[in-house]
């Protein structure tokens, strides 16, 4: 111990700084320190409101080839700048976002080389951005990274809320822990069953949650991921620090860089609270503005699919078993199909009449196009064109139906990971959309990465994301991306990206109890969501999966009004009701919320937030005084203590309050659930007891004057 202890100092005592610059944020909150240590290593730290946060952490890389740009610096030069903007995101959490920081650019020289890399870090009051900068060169106008060297050197062994780092799946339920415990906790008690590929143990993803002793909050990530690889974080116990791990290429090398060039963000997010964490724009301000000259086709979406009943193993995506389907050559008429196929053209118009009845804009329909015989698993290149129908899905009829009722189709393009084949197609695709009138695909990537060894998250594999999103605009098509990489804020930039998945979503439920833990919805909105909206596809009315498909016996556990709050919590302009239409039958009064509920908002408040415990946020519908309520809660019950003050002064509202019944319980009873409508106003409180798993959600509405209340409590 002590000699851990001895060898910590000694690492402090190295790099602290021998000339600091400073950058303070604009209301002083946050200073971030910035030099070069005695080896000439550039190395930065920060505070919060005089809190050390972040301790003398090192800077750099190693290269391909060339002398690494580890040390040996000297700073050049300095520029302060400080920036002020109220920017209008097309959708989002609210109908303006605030930019304000104070920037510092240090630009670093390299005694010998004379190679410059410069670093630009923007202090906010409520975190950090930082990014690399290579200037144009001669001696660095091309260059390959072997490994970015950067540190977030922490204060203590801090609770986190992590998933391993996987260059190929984000789809692990959370863990809690100490920062020393990485690394050591069994398999199962990390929940890694799944393919967990070649980084180190102690390596986790971003973005990271995470609590000091003292009660400080502490988010790491990373914004504008462009042209690069995604970043994990390795925990170095005996340093206390975590170093970057990038995702790599199939050579040694993991970044190609072509000067001049700049690096994602590095963000260290701060406060005091885990609502103030939520509030926090970063990583949106971090990113471009919006690329795109005209958005008015870009709208949100409520949408419900032919999707849950294949998940749970009712249906199937494929229309024959047929082992071998040759693009452009198999004759489907003339196989035999299996008879369990979803996308019917019978049944899609039955998902199209629900949506028409209750108000959805669009309807999902997975498995509609020939391939799912050989999807993933097989190794198959040319296994989607993304154009040919099965024969029992009549694609004119169809979107002629829908549109006849206001409805749309959304189109589905399953790529299997195979992105060179999807690029191929891409183009047709997307006309084929136009044609129709499709305007969003949910895109997947499901399986191993075509070619053959790359990763899902590799500079490579990131392009192409953009690249699908870029396309798309081109068309006015919207992209709902699952298993691409995680977000970093990049729908500022690029608004038709109007959803990933990119975590463990909803469809592990058909897993039953194991899927998804139960504290799992408390922790998304500290970690995935950090990066942007996710499509979670909440909804599931029925627990029971034999009751969607006979043969699945499992139970998965939360309450009905769970679900119901999560299309507030989780926030995303896309949301689906994800079960199918017969159990929305059963429960239409519970049904009623998610018809109600808004995608689009003009103010979001965080009224109490602790991550993996409990979240209560309340959100006014843009251009309305409608106001919405949606609060959750983890592995114990609770008792939600809500004050309406954030309504109107001197208005009255009708409250319709979904809460999880006396008796509820996401394993035994998860369906009883009331519903009682109140008279309030910015004065009224309530008191709400919500179950382990479970919540309440609330939707509120002017009161029009005149308006029969009888019988209505006054709360
Ligand atoms: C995984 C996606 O997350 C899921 O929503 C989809 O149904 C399947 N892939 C098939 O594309
Ligand atoms: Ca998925």
């Amino acid at each position: 111990m002590k000699k851990n202890i001895t060898a910590l100092i000694l690492g402090i005592l190295t790099i602290l700084p021998v000339r600091a610059e400073t950058v303070l944020s604009p209301g002083g909150k946050v200073c971030v320190e910035a030099g070069v240590d005695a080896n000439g290593t550039p190395v930065y730290s920060m505070r919060f409101e005089g809190k050390e946060v972040i301790r003398p952490s090192r800077l750099g890389f190693e290269l391909g080839t060339g002398a690494p740009l580890l040390d040996g610096f000297t700073i050049h030069s300095v520029e302060n700048r400080s920036f002020d903007e109220t920017w209008t995101p097309v959708w989002g959490e609210e109908k303006q976002i605030r930019n304000h920081y104070n920037e510092m650019l240090v630009c670093f020289e390299q005694k010998g080389s004379a190679r410059k890399m410069n670093v630009r870090f923007r202090a906010f009051d409520d975190g950090l951005g930082f990014r690399y900068e290579f200037p144009l060169q001669e001696s660095l106008a091309h260059f390959t990274i072997r490994e970015e060297r950067t540190e977030f050197a922490l204060t203590g062994d801090h609770t986190a809320w992590w998933i391993p780092a996987d260059y190929d799946t984000q789809e692990y339920n959370y863990t809690c822990s100490r920062l020393s415990q990485i690394g050591s906790l069994s398999a199962a008690a990390i929940d890694a069953n799944v393919s967990q590929t070649s980084c180190s143990p102690t390596a986790v993803q971003t973005a990271l949650q995470l609590k000091t002793d003292d009660g400080l909050y502490i988010n790491l990530h990373e914004a504008a991921l462009v042209d690069y690889p995604c970043i994990n974080l390795d925990w170095d116990a005996a340093s206390l620090t975590f170093k970057s791990v990038l995702t790599p290429e199939m050579t040694a090398d993991k970044a190609v860089m072509f000067a001049p060039r700049s690096t994602p963000w590095r963000t260290v997010i701060v406060g005091k609270s885990g609502a103030d964490i939520l509030a926090s724009r970063i990583t949106l301000n971090l990113n471009d503005p919006c690329a795109l000259d005209e958005t008015s086709w870009i709208k949100p979406v409520k949408y419900i699919g032919v999707w849950w009943e294949m998940i749970v193993g009712k249906s199937e995506w494929s229309y024959s078993h047929y082992p071998s389907i040759i693009l452009g050559q198999t004759d489907y008429a003339q196989l035999k199909p299996h008879g369990r196929h979803g996308a019917t053209t019978e049944h899609v118009r039955e998902y199209i009449d629900f949506a028409a009845e209750n108000g959805f804009d669009q309807v999902l329909v997975e498995g509609w196009n020939i391939g799912w015989e050989n999807w993933f698993g097989c190794w198959k290149e040319d296994v989607f064109d993304f154009v040919t129908p099965y024969p029992d899905f009549d694609l004119k009829g169809l979107n002629d139906y829908a549109h006849s009722k206001g409805v749309r189709l959304m189109m589905h393009h399953e790529s299997s990971a195979a992105i060179r084949n999807y690029e191929r197609h891409m183009e047709a695709a997307y006309n084929l959309m136009n044609e129709y009138g499709y305007n969003a695909v949910k895109s997947g990537y499901v399986g191993d990465i075509l070619p053959r060894g790359m990763h899902h998250y590799s500079q490579w594999a990131v392009n192409h994301y953009l690249y699908a999103v870029k396309q798309a605009a081109k068309h006015k098509i919207m992209v709902n991306a699952h298993e691409a990489v995680r977000p970093t804020g990049l729908c500022r930039t690029y608004p038709n990206l109007i959803g990933n998945e990119a975590a463990r979503g909803t469809e592990y439920h058909h897993q039953g109890k194991d899927g998804i833990r139960h504290f799992h919805t408390c922790i998304l909105p500290f970690t995935r969501l950090i990066g942007g909206p996710m499509d979670y596809t909440p909804g599931i009315f029925e627990m029971d999966l034999s009751k969607t498909n006979p043969n699945n016996h499992g139970k998965a556990e939360f309450t009905i009004c769970n679900q119901l709050a999560l299309y507030v919590t989780m926030y995303s302009p896309l949301q689906m009701a994800a079960d199918i239409i017969e159990h929305y039958r059963r429960f239409p009064d519970a049904f009623q919320f998610i018809k109600d509920v808004a995608v689009d908002w003009e103010k979001s408040l965080y009224l109490e937030a602790e991550p993996g415990d409990y979240l209560t946020i309340a959100r006014q519908a843009k251009g309305s005084s409608d106001w919405f309520v949606g609060s959750i809660s983890g592995l114990s019950d609770r008792t939600v203590k809500l004050s309406f003050d954030f309504l109107e002064k001197g208005k009255k509202y009708i409250a319709t309050v979904y809460a999880d019944a006396k008796d509820a319980n996401c394993v035994t009873n998860p369906q009883a659930y009331t519903i009682t409508r109140y008279i309030v106003t910015n004065k009224s409180k309530l008191s709400q007891k919500i179950v382990e798993s479970g919540g309440m959600a609330i939707s509120i509405r002017e009161m029009v004057p005149g308006e029969n209340t009888k019988g209505l409590k006054k709360l």
